[in-house]
């Protein structure tokens, strides 16, 4: 028993769980792999902050701007005057941002107006991750449960209409259902890359949070804006690697096959041979929804299964210092900033949209989708809820700042509203009235191949209304073949894990088929 549990071990699940362990709160974290096997680890670019009040409205603006004027204004004044505390409690916390004789050593990435993101070199988000990992280990009051899985959410009925959290099922290693009572359960579990055959994603992302809170009866919001990263890196047979968009905000520009050839010819000018600049006069740093669909259409033209990142007129030794993650991972296959051009495609990589929660948090419940009831005890912070904050499409650099600020507010909101407690709680076990058959696993594997297949082809960048009744129909199929399965047999992490993923890519194509307009990340050639 605990009186707050938090699922996901990223920069909103152990911000929280710290916070709220040391005001005296028993604080469990469940992460299904290690500590830092978390999407923050992956985070290369940077968190952005205006650090001064004369860049609140700039960076308010251009959060809207990105967002194609779907963020809720509140949240976004919210979350950008809230910014430079934050950032002073992670450097309290142990972080090291990169200074120079000026301070801060900021940069700037697509969307943005000034140069207002705080970096560790291009590894921002494991040095994040070192150091609150290194906080929550000393904290009294707080246990670390690693390769735990949360299963299912326990309810208990408030009134005919309104549940509350009482406590949280948890897959153990051994292969067991634990029954945890908790008197609130943050769910903190990151995204769901992993629906995607292609993704920045680490493999832990496969929508466990969104598709948990939904089962339980949470009001989801937005899942039709799935951010592609336009530059991951694409060599045949290797996963993609996300090449940091800090490189562009550095000065790397991309280009197409033919954009390369016509520069050589007139001496390597920087500049106007960017395919990009047809786009958009921003060129290589629009807003990521703008490149990566550039990106995917000049792909298309060109036959080509990638374009190219073009850094050799950059200062090598100083970019190569610079970016010394992606430097170390190009070494390995050959290839090396300020060299030749890096092979470059979109790769799936942040969920806009997630759990709707209010300023706290806190969810809301929605017996028929149509309410805005909260739901007591249930909180969703990061990357699996949905704030308001990013509207159409996620300003760079954004997600970071918005797990820690959500954070912060949701730890105040439980210490006020929970109290220690010894009383113990008595749950239904899981399963309590067992299985009826046994059923062998079947080949889950190719299912998860089946769905990554629907979903990069019929609900990827560029949709078709066709596309997306055949992808809702295939994972209709794929639902009813795996719940069988699912109700049957003895739980495996493989099994939990795709029942989400089949669970979210449904609220993702539904999601898609119901918005009518093209609006940020939202592409429907069918809408036009
Ligand atoms: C990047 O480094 O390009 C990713 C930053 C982000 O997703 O905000």
């Amino acid at each position: 028993m605990a009186d707050v549990v938090v699922v996901g071990s990223g920069i909103a699940g152990l911000f929280v769980a710290t916070r709220c362990a040391r005001a005296g709160l028993s604080t469990l974290v469940v992460t299904k792999k290690n500590l830092s096997d978390s999407s923050t680890n992956w985070a290369q670019g940077g968190i952005a902050a205006a650090m001064s009040k004369t860049d609140y409205e700039a960076h308010i603006k251009d959060t809207i701007e990105a967002g194609c004027g779907l963020s809720d204004p509140e949240i976004v004044e919210m979350v950008v005057r809230e910014a430079s505390d934050r950032i002073d409690d992670l450097i309290a916390s142990g972080v090291q941002f990169d200074s120079n004789k000026d301070g801060f050593d900021l940069t700037i990435e697509g969307g943005h107006s000034s140069r207002r993101i705080l970096h560790s070199k291009d590894a921002t988000g494991a040095e994040i991750e070192r150091a609150l990992i290194v906080e929550a280990r000393a904290s009294p009051n707080l246990e670390l449960l690693e390769s735990h899985m949360a299963v299912d959410l326990i309810l208990k009925e408030k009134t005919a209409e309104i549940k509350q959290i009482s406590g949280i099922w948890v897959l153990t290693p051994e292969g067991v259902v634990e029954t945890i009572p908790a008197q609130a359960i943050i769910i903190a579990a990151g995204g769901a890359g992993q629906i995607y055959h292609q993704t920045t994603n680490p493999s832990v992302a496969t929508g466990d949070g969104i598709a948990m809170a939904h089962r339980a009866g949470a009001k989801v919001r937005d899942l039709e804006f799935v951010q592609f990263h336009p530059t991951a890196l694409a060599l045949s047979g290797e996963r993609p690697f996300l090449i940091s968009e800090a490189l562009r905000g550095h000065g790397a520009i991309l280009m197409t096959s033919e954009n390369i050839a016509n520069w050589s010819l007139i001496g390597g000018e920087p500049g106007p041979h960017s395919f990009m600049l047809n786009h958009d006069s921003r060129g290589s740093l629009a807003t990521r929804d703008i490149v990566a669909r550039a990106t995917d259409q000049e792909m298309k033209k060109t036959g080509e299964n990638c374009v190219w990142l073009v850094t050799s007129h950059l200062d090598k030794k100083e970019i190569q210092e610079r970016f010394p993650t992606i430097q170390a991972r190009l070494q390995n296959h050959g290839l090396e900033l300020g060299g030749a051009p890096l092979p470059v495609a979109p790769a799936a990589h942040y969920m806009v949209g997630g759990i709707s929660v209010d300023e706290n948090g806190l969810a809301r419940q929605c017996p028929t989708c149509s309410n805005e009831i909260q739901y007591p005890g249930l909180y969703a912070i990061g990357e699996v809820a949905c704030t308001g904050l990013h509207g159409a499409n996620r300003l760079a650099s954004n997600s970071l700042l918005e797990a820690v600020v959500f954070s912060n507010r949701c730890a105040e909101h439980v210490i006020e509203n929970i109290s220690p407690s010894e009383n113990e709680i008595t749950l239904p076990e899981w399963r309590a009235d067992g299985l009826s058959t046994l059923i062998e696993h079947a080949p889950l594997r190719s299912d998860r191949i089946a769905l990554q297949s629907t979903m990069t082809d019929d609900v990827g960048l560029v949709k078709r209304d066709a596309r997306l009744q055949r992808a809702q129909r295939r994972l209709e199929f794929l639902r009813q073949e795996v719940d069988r399965i699912w109700r049957g047999c003895l739980p495996t992490q493989e099994i939990v894990e795709l029942r989400n993923m089949i669970h979210v890519s449904r609220l993702v194509t539904s999601a898609a088929i119901n918005r009518k307009e093209n609006v940020g990340l939202h592409y429907n050639l069918d809408c036009e």
